[in-house]
């Protein structure tokens, strides 16, 4: 039963796991109920994890190039404008101007090969 401005999850198809680098990152654009939305995807093996693409020091993208979101040792997430660092799995900065704070977390939902972002919206 959908309750009328009760929050409702939908999914958004992002793409096929084997088109995520394993190891690796991907950027994408797409349109929320909410709004567009940049985020972005760290793949390591079957761990896939999502971040929305802005840096807690300033709010600029991470990326210095489309889709290069890594360290080049590959062990963090790398903001390209001040070289703040932050941890794969739960995008806490280790080091850098903003240390100590977090890149914001998205849910997935990974189902026969296909990555998929979790949304909510309400039903109204
Ligand atoms: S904008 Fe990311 S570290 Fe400054």
């Amino acid at each position: 039963m959908i309750v009328p401005g009760k929050p409702v999850t939908a999914r958004l198809a992002l793409c096929a796991l084997r088109d995520l680098p394993d190891p690796g990152s991907r950027g994408f654009s797409v349109d929320t109920p909410a709004g567009p939305l940049d985020l972005f995807l760290v793949r390591q093996g079957a761990q896939v994890h999502a971040y929305i693409n802005r840096c807690p020091h300033t709010g600029a993208p991470l990326d210095w190039v489309p889709d290069r979101f890594l360290s080049l040792d590959g062990e963090h997430i790398q903001c390209a404008t001040h070289d703040a660092r932050f941890r794969i799995g739960d995008g806490l900065c280790v080091a850098g101007p903003c240390r100590g704070d977090r890149l914001q977390p998205l849910e997935l939902w990974v189902e026969a090969g296909r990555v998929y972002l979790e949304t909510e919206t309400t039903d109204d």
